[in-house]
């Protein structure tokens, strides 16, 4: 198990951090991912954090997340909320469930284990599968500020997995392209929509259209 900086420790840091750095879209990105459920579904939230998206459900939703951090599942726990432990690589974590939900998952992943994730993901999806994950601007320097950035970016991103490196990130250009192939798993027949939340990217495929 590697470092956790200080935003996966604290998983109300955490939601300050990314309450900061998101602003107004902070609330619109959930509101849209939870918009395609229906009332009685099943809401799956694969590598859930401290379950934030649970607070954009209506009552009448079922909602069910989980992760590898104890803290953040400590955390929606206490807010009575329905998390487990459990490895996003792993098939046996997921159930089929009618919206699955992916927030900035994807980066904290290695590249060779991406496909492994969106193949979990959609195969547990019975009706409508939502990732969200940024698009990065093309970012090639050197010198003292661009390595201190680095160092930031890496420092802040360590979740206790595995040690995260910046090239993780996608560039929004990388992004279109792997959505287009749907992740080399998702096949082209299946519909999809695409929406930007600032250098977000919400994808939504819907498998079941009924
Ligand atoms: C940036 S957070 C996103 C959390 C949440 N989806 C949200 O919207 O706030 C990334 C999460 O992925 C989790 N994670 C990373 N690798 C994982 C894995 N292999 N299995 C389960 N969770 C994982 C981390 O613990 C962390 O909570």
């Amino acid at each position: 198990m590697s470092k956790k900086s200080i935003f996966y420790k604290y998983p109300q840091l955490y939601i300050w951090g990314l309450n900061w750095i998101h602003g107004t879209n902070f609330a619109k990105r959930y509101q849209y991912m939870t918009s395609f459920a229906k009332k009685g579904d099943l809401v799956l939230e694969p590598a859930c954090g401290p379950a934030i998206l649970a607070n954009f459900l209506p009552k009448g939703f079922l909602y069910s997340g989980f992760d590898t951090n104890e803290e953040f599942l400590s955390y929606a726990l206490e807010r009575g909320l329905n998390v487990r432990l459990g490895n996003v690589l792993e098939p046996n974590c997921y159930y089929p469930a009618d919206v699955v939900v992916v927030c900035d998952v994807l980066h904290h992943l290695k590249p060779d284990e991406r496909k492994r994730f969106i193949k979990n993901c959609f195969s547990a999806t019975k009706r409508v599968f939502v990732i969200c994950e940024p698009g990065k601007k093309e970012e090639t320097g050197s010198g003292l500020i661009y390595s201190l950035k680095r160092c930031l970016a890496e420092w802040s991103e360590k979740d206790g997995t595995s040690d995260f490196k910046v090239e993780y990130f996608s560039t929004r250009h990388q992004l279109l392209d792997q959505i287009e192939c749907g992740f080399e798993v998702i096949p082209p027949s299946i519909k999809r929509e695409t929406k930007d939340f600032g250098e977000d990217i919400i994808t939504v495929f819907f498998k079941d259209i009924k």
